[in-house]
């Protein structure tokens, strides 16, 4: 069960543990005390209008930004203060916001440069056929340009180059941006599938409805607070999520159910985070019943 269920979520353990994360750049924090989890073997979807920090969030758990307060783990282990590489090592990958292929590269030559920390030529050889197992699509593509990709394709070959590592967290950080919404599907399907093979994934979602009807649970990040936290269907169907992210105008796809008045109350951040980073007091009634 993953995307469409409402019923408790059946992932395991967290993953990643994010707790109490300031974090920012020169000019100031950006990251309020940020406490999140990731959640072994599911889809965890970062939503929130733009600025609210979600990129930088990533950026922390990758290394990219120190946390000047707080704690990020993956199983156990200290993630904060490691240099990208390290967390890289970790099984750690992002693939970033912006499109991040060498586009005078080829396709193949782009997919081989994801596994250049691989010390063993035989093992990139050996990922390189699993990952086109995985993408079969891409093989086609592999002598061309990389900049003569479509946008939809080049997203598959950032995943492609990811999977390189093989890595347990997969980190994306808005796929589907600027894409038209047939291709946007086929990411998403693409996103579905590393998740079917043992990826945990960490999704950063502009288009919000759709990736949170794709995830297991779901976090709201507003002005670098978590302001909501729940399984993807308690966020997705949060009254006031819906009114403030979602748009009025629900665009289901077939077999999704609609939203409405009578959906679960989200709970605030139980479960998947911790109450307390940032929750208004009107969020953290523990018996889950939604403001109005
Ligand atoms: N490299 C940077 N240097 C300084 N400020 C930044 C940098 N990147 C992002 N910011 C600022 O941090 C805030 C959050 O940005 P970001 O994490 O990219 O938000 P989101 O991904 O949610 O749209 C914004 O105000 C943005 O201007
Ligand atoms: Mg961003």
């Amino acid at each position: 069960m993953t995307s469409r269920s409402a019923e408790p979520v059946t992932t395991g353990a967290p993953a990643l543990e994010i707790q109490d994360v300031v974090a920012g750049y020169g000019g100031g924090d950006v990251l309020h005390g940020v406490t999140m989890q990731v959640y072994e073997g599911g889809i965890t979807c970062v939503v929130g209008p733009n600025g609210a920090g979600k990129s930088t969030l990533l950026g922390t758990i990758s290394g990219l930004l120190n946390p000047r307060l707080g704690r990020v783990s993956l199983r156990g282990e200290r993630l904060s203060g490691k240099s990208p590489r390290q967390v890289l090592d970790m099984g750690v990958v992002l693939v970033p916001q912006n499109h991040s292929l060498f586009r005078e590269m080829t396709v193949r030559e782009n997919i081989v440069l994801g596994g250049y920390i691989l010390r063993q030529r035989g093992l990139a050889d050996r990922r390189l056929d699993s990952v086109l197992e995985m993408f079969p699509q891409v093989t086609e593509w592999l002598g061309k340009k990389a900049g003569s990709l479509s946008g939809g394709q080049q997203r598959l070959v950032e995943f492609a180059r990811c999977l390189m590592l093989d890595p347990s967290l997969v980190i994306l950080d808005e796929p589907s941006m600027g894409l038209s919404p047939k291709v946007l599907k086929s990411v998403f399907d693409a996103v579905r599938m590393m998740n079917k093979q043992g990826k945990t994934i960490l999704l950063v979602e502009q288009n919000a409805r759709a990736g949170l009807r794709l995830s297991t649970h779901g976090v709201v990040l507003e002005n670098g607070r978590v302001r909501l936290a729940g399984s993807g269907s308690e966020v997705l169907h949060h009254p006031e999520i819906g009114a403030l992210y979602l748009g009025g105008a629900v665009t289901a796809p077939p077999g999704s159910g609609t939203p409405g008045p009578d959906a679960p109350a989200a709970v605030p951040a139980a479960g998947a985070a911790a109450p307390d980073a940032g929750v208004a007091g009107s969020e953290s009634a523990a018996n889950g019943t939604a403001p109005r």
